[in-house]
């Protein structure tokens, strides 16, 4: 059986001014596609490193990562970026929108990326909306939403990709306790809707009791227990 992602025995090391700070110890885990995972930990114990590897955000090597079977490490920058421009969704903690975009051009904008052409944007997108219940701020700019509804549009947005994996780096961080429960239960909705594979880090408890696998990371150790 091939993992969608295969993470052996991978080390990581952040230089700072000549000195080397190990974020991640031998790391091992699979994920399967159609997974749920949410890597928790307190601050500090290597989550956004390990998301970062795994999402190709971090220009490395990545020896140590499997993807589909194939080595991150030995794959060509166009593999990369197909990778990074069609399989992957990042969401990230602040949001990332485009701040002069509407919601409706911001959901658009990876598509055209993509090539995908106007009439099947507009079906990806509407689809999109409707799913995450945003479909009324489609000309809204990011200013004129509130927290959760910038969440839900970028949640949108890495939808509309139809990516085989979503990689959330806590999701809702900068939410409050009503706007972050609806936006895990869109992100874990999305799983069940389109079997799409669900990789969160988070250390909110509210993520972690709706989390149906929990990966525990300290000081960048995978604890043995949580596997
Ligand atoms: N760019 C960087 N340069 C140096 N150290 C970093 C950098 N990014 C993160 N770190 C350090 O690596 C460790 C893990 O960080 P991170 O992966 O962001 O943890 P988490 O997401 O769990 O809070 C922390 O000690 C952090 O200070
Ligand atoms: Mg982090």
């Amino acid at each position: 059986m091939t993992f969608l992602y295969e993470v052996k025995n991978l080390d990581f090391n952040y230089q700072l001014e000549g000195i080397q700070f190990q974020a991640l110890k031998k790391v091992n885990l699979k994920v399967s596609a159609g997974d749920v995972m949410t890597f928790a930990g307190p601050s500090g114990s290597g989550k956004s490193t390990l998301l970062n590897l795994m999402g190709l955000m971090e220009e490395t090597s990545n020896d140590m990562i499997f993807y589909n079977g194939n080595c991150m490490g030995s794959m060509g920058n166009e593999d990369k970026n197909n990778i990074r421009r069609f399989d992957i969704g990042f969401i990230f903690q602040s949001f990332h929108l485009f701040p002069v975009l509407t919601a409706y051009e911001n959901i658009e904008f990876f598509l055209i990326r993509q090539g995908v052409d106007e009439k099947k944007r507009k079906e990806l997108i509407q689809e999109s909306m409707e799913v995450l219940g945003i479909s009324d701020l489609q000309n809204k700019r990011p200013t004129q939403l509130s927290g959760g509804q910038r969440q839900r549009v970028a949640i949108a947005r890495a939808l509309a990709k139809r990516p085989k994996v979503i990689i959330a780096d806590e999701p809702t961080a900068s939410l409050d306790q009503k706007n972050g429960e609806a936006v895990v239960d869109h992100l874990f909705g999305i799983n069940k809707k389109f079997g799409t594979t669900i990789i969160v880090a988070s250390h909110d408890p509210m993520v972690l009791r709706h989390s149906p696998k929990i990966i525990n990371l300290i000081d960048g150790e995978i604890q043995k227990e949580s596997l």
